[in-house]
């Protein structure tokens, strides 16, 4: 029998691959950098399955490229806004993502990020190297305190409530706030749901866990960067556009805000210049889930989800559930 053809756009932990090897005759673009358009709708043709990255731009031209066989999109990732998932759903083609196994390594990140902002952590360690310490100082480098201070929290799905019950151990007051309230979220966390305007009046650190969607995009602007306390600090590790990069450079360059704290930007690998150029903003490659076990557990799970796709089941992690029941 024809085993079925597996592509894969980047190079992946091998653990993953070797899980697709077992079943399927794989081919992995060799090379670690993101394939050109024109390289990606050549590859995906004839596939069964494809194993892409949020950097792959899969869209119905893609779909089409791959071919009526093609019975999955398994997305390396736990956000799917690169996958046009309704053009998929029409043409009966699974969209998968790797929930879950992301969520302690993401929301420790968004930790890393709220004490390196609030503690001018990587401006320190610049300043040491560069040569210029020259002993302690009782105005050396001062930055925010933590321990029970006001948390606001913005989403609160998996990563989002992961992060919030986390500063229980800093003894922190949780606000949050999202679509509606959400009883869970507030039994792991203690957290206060409150209208988005009071949060970001309220809040000492300001987190945002929400998915890209239209009504997410630029949530945080400059009207809202002025209702921040001059003291507050700002971490996004979502999606960069949910944040208006500029006015975000803009209101840490003024004063209107303290610090950010950024692993993900509006048009990555591109970064606003405005940003580059601000000390109080400590700003990371988009390595949220970038651990060895986390990274390896998301090419395991994509690789589940592929095998059960081609074994004619549903796969496990499902995004276009309409096809579940087809
Ligand atoms: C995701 O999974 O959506 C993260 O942004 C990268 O791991």
């Amino acid at each position: 029998m024809k085993r079925p053809s597996v592509y894969v756009t980047r190079m992946l932990p091998e653990t993953a691959l070797e899980l697709l090897r077992e079943y399927c005759d794989v081919e992995v673009n060799p090379e670690d950098r993101v394939l050109e358009r024109d390289e990606l709708l050549v590859k995906v043709r004839g596939r069964d399955a494809v194993l892409c990255l949020l950097t792959d731009t899969i869209d119905d031209q893609v779909f089409a490229a791959a071919g009526p066989q093609c019975k999955i999109f398994a997305n390396y990732a736990v956000g799917f806004n690169n996958i046009d998932v309704a053009a998929a759903t029409r043409r009966g083609i699974f969209v998968s993502n790797t929930p879950d196994v992301l969520t302690e390594a993401t929301a420790d990140l968004a930790w890393t990020l709220l004490f390196s902002a609030a503690r001018r952590v990587v401006e320190a360690d610049k300043f040491l190297r560069d040569g210029k310490y020259q002993g302690w100082g009782p105005m050396l480098l001062l930055g925010q305190d933590i321990t029970g201070k006001t948390l606001g929290v913005i989403g609160t799905g998996r990563i989002g409530s992961n992060f919030a019950a986390k500063a229980k151990g800093f003894r922190m007051r949780v606000l949050y706030n999202d679509i509606q309230p959400n009883p869970d979220f507030e039994a792991q966390t203690g957290g206060v749901f409150t209208d988005k305007e009071t949060l970001l009046k309220q809040a000492d650190f300001v987190s945002l866990h929400v998915p890209l969607l239209p009504s997410t995009q630029h949530l945080i602007s400059t009207p809202e960067l002025k209702l921040m306390k001059k003291t507050a600090v700002l971490i996004n590790t979502s999606r960069g556009p949910v944040v208006d990069e500029k006015a975000l450079a803009q209101a840490l360059q003024t004063g209107e805000i303290w610090a950010a704290g950024l692993d993900v930007f509006e048009n990555e690998p591109a970064v606003e210049p405005a940003l580059l150029a601000c000390d109080n903003a400590v700003l990371l490659p988009h390595i949220a889930s970038a651990t060895i076990e986390t990274r390896t557990n998301m090419g395991l799970i994509a690789a589940r989800n592929i095998l059960a796709a081609i074994q004619g089941e549903v796969p496990p992690n499902l995004v276009n559930k309409e096809l579940a029941g087809r």
